[in-house]
């Protein structure tokens, strides 16, 4: 299953960076378990006075680094394995981009389409109230992901504050009115465009001219495809859960986002040709930008993909087995933990406002951005020629090193 495929993949990953950097056994196994997993029972009155219960996770991974950080998301499939997989991915997303933090993740198995406003309010902050001693400002700040949003960050923080006291840098992705942070809403696609340009820079070319498909075109998605083609790049063909639209010449993204707007979706824009949503990904281009769902990328089409560069704004798009086979044809592969990591850097800019008590304006937060994902870029190369690896081993042994240095240098002392 995909679920089974995340974990796999990722503890595969993992597995291959120990060896690469010779590490201990026994720090190689600590590593990889979670510090804690949380799992917690939620029952809410619904608006129609029955109760209804609900299953809510938190995955605490690491917190070596500094402060656990990672999403909530509400989905009727929430799995626990899904979710250790992507709080592990956080924990060397967070060290990668070199922020001060550690990994985790949670969620609530909840289909947030059949619940009204009111029972949403009211699960967050029985979630909250489940949580709130174990997480916190300098423990695990949580952010929104699939199913939640900065409504939910905001009920959140209201919950946490009545035991805690008024705790912004309890959660990012928060209103902007509660301190949230400018620029926090284009963070990952505007970070997906900036490792684009530090990677074709890397290859002697540049945005400008280069032809670039997106699967997806959700928060990432759509950010990624404005902030390109204000970059020069030519958008050839995008898609969403409503279908695959292509333009050879060049889709015109500003027509395009007010055609989502009004259309809940891509289907039916008139300045391209409507094309079956498989073949999105085999399409012809120089740059491929999965940023839809994970493992989409796989044996079955991994032989047809025509992309010279795919840069992962999605989570895990890209499975083991098409790793292999993309790297014989000599697709070159930015990894997901190094490309999709400008959310989780303008959050870690959120919760540094937060506390400083000060707000950035948004020229500073995407200038910090820039170099953050420039760095990230520089030091994953350094990996490579150290380790003779390609970028996604170069990004894998980066952040798993740098863990490992931080809880050899905390010692072990009980
Ligand atoms: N939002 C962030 O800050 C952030 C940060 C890091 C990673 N990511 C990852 O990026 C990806 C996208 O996140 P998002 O925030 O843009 O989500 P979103 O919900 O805003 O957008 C998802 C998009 O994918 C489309 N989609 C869904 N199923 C599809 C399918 N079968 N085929 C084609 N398109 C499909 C949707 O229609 C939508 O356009 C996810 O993998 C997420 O984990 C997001």
């Amino acid at each position: 299953s995909k679920t089974m495929n995340a974990l796999a993949a990722t503890n595969r990953n993992f597995k291959i960076a120990a060896q690469l950097l010779g590490l201990d056994a026994k720090l190689e196994k600590s590593l990889l378990i979670p510090f804690r997993e949380i799992k917690v029972e939620c029952t809410i009155p619904k608006d129609d006075g029955t109760l209804a219960s609900f299953v809510g996770f938190r995955v605490q991974h690491d917190n070596a680094r500094g402060p656990m950080k990672g999403g909530i998301r509400y989905h009727p499939e929430v799995d626990p394995d899904e979710v250790n997989a992507l709080a592990q991915l956080m924990t060397w997303k967070t060290a990668v981009a070199n922020i001060p933090y550690g990994g985790a993740k949670g969620g609530i198995g909840c289909n947030p389409a059949d619940l009204s406003i009111s029972e949403l309010e009211r699960l967050t902050r029985v979630f909250t109230q489940r949580i709130h001693d174990l997480i916190g400002i300098h423990t695990d700040v949580p952010a929104p992901d699939m199913g939640t949003n900065a409504q939910t960050m905001a009920w959140i923080l209201d919950e946490y504050s009545k035991f805690h006291g008024y705790s912004p840098a309890v959660v990012t992705g928060k209103p902007v009115d509660l301190g949230g942070s400018l620029g926090r809403d284009a963070a990952t696609g505007r970070g997906v465009m900036f490792a684009t340009e530090a990677l074709l820079n890397e290859h002697g070319k540049s945005i400008a001219g280069q032809r670039f498909v997106i699967q997806g075109f959700g928060n990432v998605g759509s950010w990624a495809a404005q902030l390109i083609s204000e970059m020069g790049g030519k958008i050839v063909a995008v898609s969403d859960i409503t279908g695959a639209i292509k333009n050879k010449d060049g889709l015109d993204i500003a027509n395009l986002l007010q055609h989502v707007k009004e259309n809940r979706g891509v289907k039916g824009f008139s300045a391209a040709d409507a094309i079956d949503p498989t073949s999105i990904l085999v399409e012809d281009c120089d740059v491929l930008i999965p940023a839809a769902l994970g493992g989409v990328i796989n044996r079955e089409n991994a032989n047809e993909i025509k992309a010279k560069y795919i840069v992962e704004a999605a989570n895990h798009p890209t499975d083991p087995d098409a790793d292999e086979i993309l790297k014989k044809k000599g697709v070159v592969i930015l990894p997901d933990i190094y490309a999709n990591s400008g959310g989780v850097t303008v959050s870690y800019f959120e919760w540094v406002q937060n506390i400083q008590g000060f707000m950035w304006d948004e020229d500073r937060v995407n200038a910090e951005l820039q170099t953050y994902m420039n760095r990230g870029l520089k030091d994953v190369k350094e990996m490579c020629r150290t380790h003779n690896c390609d970028l996604r081993m170069g990004a894998f042994t980066l952040g798993v090193n740098r863990v490992a240095r931080a809880t050899l240098l905390r010692g072990w002392e009980a």
